[in-house]
């Protein structure tokens, strides 16, 4: 890769850095940068804004303050913590990580990017996050941030998602690595991508370190690049949920193992949108009979490639026969009351809309 000015690689390095002791966001992970620090708020930043991080990073370091009392912990703690920043499998995998490093790593954080990735959800960048910022490995974490600045400094008009623009990246990126303070090198990229070289709306050329080598500015290409091929269309889902009440509380199960949301707790709901006379037989297969049904709001969620969209039910049901002939029912329902739904089982945020419908006042 050429870079398109004058501008001497070590000087890009040398610019960022002096830019970064000046202009660096004051975060949690970097006044105390342990790797389970890091490691953690690399996956809680996964797909989730800084502001919203602060408050859960807290809050998990608060309950679970090592990786061996990460490993200990029960997974439903670990969902508790992480409800309501969506993209559960990131917790699942944090919790199957903590173990791995106890059993196999003595405890201790793995040193470099190749065996950090032999760790449950740590992928490229992930691990060359962590080994660049804990551990000084000389290697770019290629996320959104980076990649965008790439393609305006050099030009690159490809689809920056492919893999062939993370590769262009890494090679820009090689050549005016530093030879130290490589992690951070990455984290000013990062600052740089999320405070200067913004994705949308103008970006503040006149605050960037390197606005006199930066091909985009030069070109007035800042508002084209980097340039995304279309993306495919979500599909839509109809789903009918049930608030479903009996003798004090309040009926959930728990999504299979594999898939969207998967092992987390749900509300009882059936693909397709039930009318009001479809409601009553639904209920029996679950095994209930209602005494009262009143529909409650439609919903929406939109998830990375598909949308749910939502019609709900509150349903008093009077009985529940809960197992057919000694087998338990195939959505293995059970009933929760008001403190195991504050306390024990997190209700993903697709469901939002119909947790804030429970009424508290019907629980036990
Ligand atoms: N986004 C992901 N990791 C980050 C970090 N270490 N600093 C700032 N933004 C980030």
């Amino acid at each position: 890769m050429v870079i398109k000015s004058n501008q001497r690689t070590d000087d890009l390095s040398g610019l960022l850095l002096d830019w970064y002791d000046k202009n660096r966001r004051s975060l949690p992970w970097r006044e105390d940068p342990a790797p389970y620090h890091v490691w953690l708020s690399e996956i809680m930043l996964q797909q989730t804004r800084v502001e919203a991080v602060r408050g859960y990073y807290a809050r998990f370091l608060e309950a679970l303050p090592t990786i061996e009392a990460l490993a200990k912990a029960d997974e439903d703690l670990c969902t508790k913590l992480w409800q309501g920043l969506g993209y559960y499998s990131r917790v699942r995998n944090l919790h199957k990580a903590a173990v791995q490093i106890i059993e196999d790593y003595d405890g201790a954080m793995p040193r470099t990017s190749r065996e950090l990735q032999k760790l449950a959800g740590i992928g490229p960048y992930t691990a060359a996050a962590i080994a660049s910022i804990c551990f000084d490995e000389r290697i770019p974490a290629i996320d959104g941030n980076l990649l965008r600045v790439f393609s305006r400094m050099t030009g690159y008009d490809e689809d920056i998602k492919s893999g062939a623009a993370k590769s262009a990246a890494a090679e820009f990126y090689d050549e005016i690595f530093p030879q130290k303070r490589c992690g951070d090198f990455n984290q000013a990229l990062m600052d740089l991508g999320a405070c200067v070289c913004v994705p949308n709306g103008a970006p503040q050329c006149e605050a960037c370190p390197w606005q006199f080598c930066c091909h985009a500015k030069a070109n007035g290409l800042c508002h084209e690049l980097p340039y995304t091929a279309p993306k495919a269309a979500r599909s839509i889902e109809h789903k009918t949920v049930f608030l479903i009440y009996y003798q004090g509380r309040l009926a959930l199960r728990r999504r299979p193992d594999k898939g969207l949301l998967a092992g987390l707790y749900e509300y009882p709901n059936t693909d397709g949108t039930l009318t009001a006379s479809e409601v009553p037989e639904y209920l029996r297969t679950l095994g209930f009979s209602a005494v009262q049904a009143h529909p409650l709001p439609a919903a929406k969620h939109i998830f990375t490639h598909k949308e749910w969209h939502m019609t709900g039910w509150e349903i008093l049901a009077d009985e529940w026969e809960e197992f057919t002939s000694g087998k338990p029912r195939k959505h293995e329902l059970f009933l929760a009351s008001a403190s195991d739904l504050r306390d024990v089982f997190s209700i993903p945020s697709a469901f939002a809309k119909y947790t804030a419908q429970i009424r508290m006042d019907y629980l036990e």
